[in-house]
């Protein structure tokens, strides 16, 4: 889900949303299917995005990027914890932390992760780049997180990135 003004309005073109399906392509061995959303900047829009997404959509993994910033406009992370159940603060740290090493101005995102119902919600920033940095980092846990929540089991291209189940003795 690419949540941006001027992609909305065709100012540019959405280069987020085909980027995190081509990472997913590249990790996920298991059968899936994206569901693109293009929405502006308006938290109600998000809301029902990400709503519309988890509860009718069928989608155990929500990921969105853009909007995680300080500016006026960015209002994603409040649109996210609107609608989730519960948060998960370990995603937002760690994705921090890893995007530091590229980029100084990484703490100026205040991405986060969160659940609802049976859905994982992952916010991403809106740089194209930050898409692999931030899934690389965090996507060994999401395999497992689903399981814990109930939603689709995720195995992963092992060669690519191994996902962790505490106490299985596959890498899936
Ligand atoms: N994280 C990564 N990995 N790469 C980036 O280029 N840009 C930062 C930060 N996190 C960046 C990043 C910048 S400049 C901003 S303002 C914030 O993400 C918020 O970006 P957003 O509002 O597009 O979500």
């Amino acid at each position: 889900m690419t949540v941006s003004d001027r992609a909305f309005r065709g100012a540019y073109e959405d280069r987020g949303g085909p980027a995190i399906q081509q990472w997913l392509e590249e990790v996920l061995s298991s059968a899936w299917k994206g569901v693109p959303l293009l929405v502006p900047d308006e938290q109600d829009q998000i809301e029902q995005g990400l709503i519309s997404l988890c509860d009718d959509g069928g989608c155990s993994l929500v990921i969105t990027t853009g909007g995680t910033g300080p500016a006026p406009r960015d209002i994603t992370p409040e649109a996210t914890v609107a609608v989730c159940d519960r948060l998960l603060p370990g995603f937002g740290e760690l994705m921090r932390l890893e995007s530091l090493k590229s980029v100084p101005t990484a703490i100026l995102s205040r991405q986060l992760a969160g659940i609802r119902g049976s859905s994982l919600i992952i916010n991403l920033p809106g740089k194209p780049a930050a898409i692999a940095e931030c899934l690389d980092a965090v996507f060994a846990a999401v395999p497992y997180c689903l399981d814990l929540i109930g939603g689709a089991r995720l195995e992963t291209r092992p060669e690519r990135l191994v996902a962790f189940r505490p106490g299985a003795t596959m890498s899936s």
